[in-house]
């Protein structure tokens, strides 16, 4: 599906399908003699729409509220889709976004090429940030994986032009925001793709292949890859003791770019990123069910990476350094046994007492080789605790971290894009409850309650030199976002990337 732009439009461009906006304006009863009034508000519509419209009777029961829409043919055959949108003033970026993806749903398979009057969507004036919206939205929800289905996902839409009466002047702004939304979705949706990928397809040096070969074409990007030897030479017994019941390498992927402008005042953000591409639970074992979907414990360095490569992609002036862990909780006779205990790079060490909780073990490692890169700051996103569903439910991202300023820039981010992220205390107890009596640190706490927070505070032991650091818990996000209609129902998400590129983007 390509999306276009179309300025100056004198007449809607549509070859098929013409989609354009109501709102519906009321007046309340006053008086005896006057009645209460809903009327259609259709101020974007060609002269030809609103004779159409109006000659239809049944377009007299149409009343514009939000979700309500309308079809009716011109009499040169091709069709109009009214959009109800409801009361102007209470039109939002991401009520747009809902509404397009079902619109994407409902027109997919019947139109070929098709129109928006943009203009008769724009919240305010801003109308490169609703552009940008609608077409994250279409983007988004074209989205499928149907890569193992003998059926393919078949869609007809090929071409979505949006027509606007702004003078070609304005081209620029409008451009670079479809170019953005085109970027930052594709950045997404590969993402999707990594995440949705088999664990018996999708191995640790498989995932780190794709990556390689994924930021070949980037300008500005370079690529490391260390194996098993390496982070031994590393000293990254806590990365090492996850990989150990593992028939496959554990590879951490050090990607770092460096914008065309930079000077040394260049702000530099250091990405790290949970890739288990399948997570067994090791000894301490998951049952069944809890093991299901497990190949979805990689999604956060897959968001971390989307995020690298839409700024790359979109030449960001900040300098970037992406550290992905990666491995699989496999159990076999090497495997860790719950009791052992292991130096991390840092020379901690750490009693495993569930080899369950083994993700933060692997960012330990990853975070104490992140803050050697001397970044201003650090943020980690990982499917590390199903306490954080429990403490947020399925829609919302866990925050923690040593910084306050950090996180509240990552919640502004958060709100600009319209993700949710909340923030949960990192309180001193916390770090007193991760404390063994026979190592430094145990990697669980030694009660289950504020398990997410817990975690955050022994991956707070392994960030040093004072560097921000911000820890981003998608465990509940990373899939099955249903409630987003751009979103999958079943399958990765592909949130927190557009937090993370706006995060970038004002840093
Ligand atoms: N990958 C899981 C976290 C997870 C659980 C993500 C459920 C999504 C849904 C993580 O490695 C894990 O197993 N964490 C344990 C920690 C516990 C042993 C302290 C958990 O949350 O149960
Ligand atoms: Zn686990
Ligand atoms: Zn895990």
């Amino acid at each position: 599906m390509e999306l276009k732009l179309n300025l100056g439009a004198k007449e809607s461009s549509g070859k098929e399908l013409v989609i354009v906006s109501a709102f519906q304006k009321k007046t309340e009863a006053k008086g005896k003699k006057k009645e209460a009034t809903t009327e259609v508000v259709s101020s974007h519509w060609a002269k030809e729409f609103k004779t159409s419209f109006d000659a239809q009777k049944s377009s007299k029961l149409f009343k514009a509220g939000k979700g309500e829409n309308y079809f009716f043919a011109l009499a040169d055959g091709r069709e109009v889709m009214v959009i109800g949108l409801g009361d102007k003033k209470d039109l939002e970026l991401e009520s747009l976004r809902k509404t397009f993806a079902n619109i994407y749903k409902a027109i997919n398979k019947k139109y070929t090429n098709v129109s928006v009057e943009l203009d008769g969507f724009v919240k305010g004036s801003h109308n490169a940030e609703t552009l940008q919206a609608i077409a994250e939205s279409l983007y988004l929800t074209s989205y499928s994986f149907d890569k193992y289905l003998s059926a393919k996902t078949k869609t007809a839409l090929e071409v979505v032009t949006f027509d606007s009466a702004e003078k070609k002047t304005a081209a620029k702004k409008l451009e670079a925001a479809l170019n953005e939304a085109k970027t930052v979705t594709a950045a997404i949706n590969y993402a999707r793709d990594l995440v949705n990928e088999p664990p018996n397809v999708l191995r640790s040096t498989e995932y780190s292949k794709r990556i390689k070969a994924d930021v070949a074409k980037l300008k500005g990007v370079k690529c490391k890859v260390l194996g098993k030897k390496e982070l031994e030479k590393e000293k990254m017994g806590l990365f090492l003791s996850v990989n150990s019941g593992s028939g496959f390498e554990p590879q951490l992927v050090h990607l770092t770019y460096t914008p065309a402008k930079a000077t040394k005042n260049t702000k530099h953000i250091a990405l790290v990123g949970k890739g288990l591409v399948f997570d067994t639970g090791g000894y301490s074992l998951k049952p069944g069910g809890s093991m299901m979907n497990m190949k979805f414990d990689m999604a956060g360095s897959a968001t971390v990476y989307a995020a690298f490569r839409a700024a790359a992609e979109l030449g960001l002036n900040v300098k970037i350094t992406c550290i992905l862990g990666i491995t699989d909780n496999a159990v076999n006779s090497f495997a860790t046994m719950p009791d052992s205990i292991v130096h991390g790079r840092n020379g901690k060490s750490v009693e495993i007492l569930n080899t369950d909780a083994e993700g933060r073990l692997v960012l330990a490692d990853c975070l104490d080789y992140a803050c050697d890169q001397n970044p201003d700051a650090i943020i980690d996103a990982a499917t590390l605790t199903g306490a954080v569903l429990v403490a947020l439910g399925s829609e919302i991202c866990g925050l923690m971290g040593n910084d306050d300023k950090l996180q509240d820039k990552l919640i502004a981010s958060a709100k600009a894009t319209d993700e949710y992220m909340w923030k949960l205390p990192v309180i001193k107890e916390f770090g007193d409850d991760i404390k063994s009596n026979c190592a430094d640190l145990r990697n669980i706490g030694k009660s289950s309650f504020g398990g997410s927070a817990k975690a955050a505070s022994f991956l707070g032991e392994f960030v040093k030199n004072d560097i921000p650091w911000a820890h981003l818990d998608i465990a509940g996000i990373g899939d099955s976002q249903g409630h987003l209609p751009y979103c999958p129902a079943k399958g990765a998400s592909g949130l927190i990337v557009r937090t993370l590129v706006d995060f970038l983007k004002n840093s």
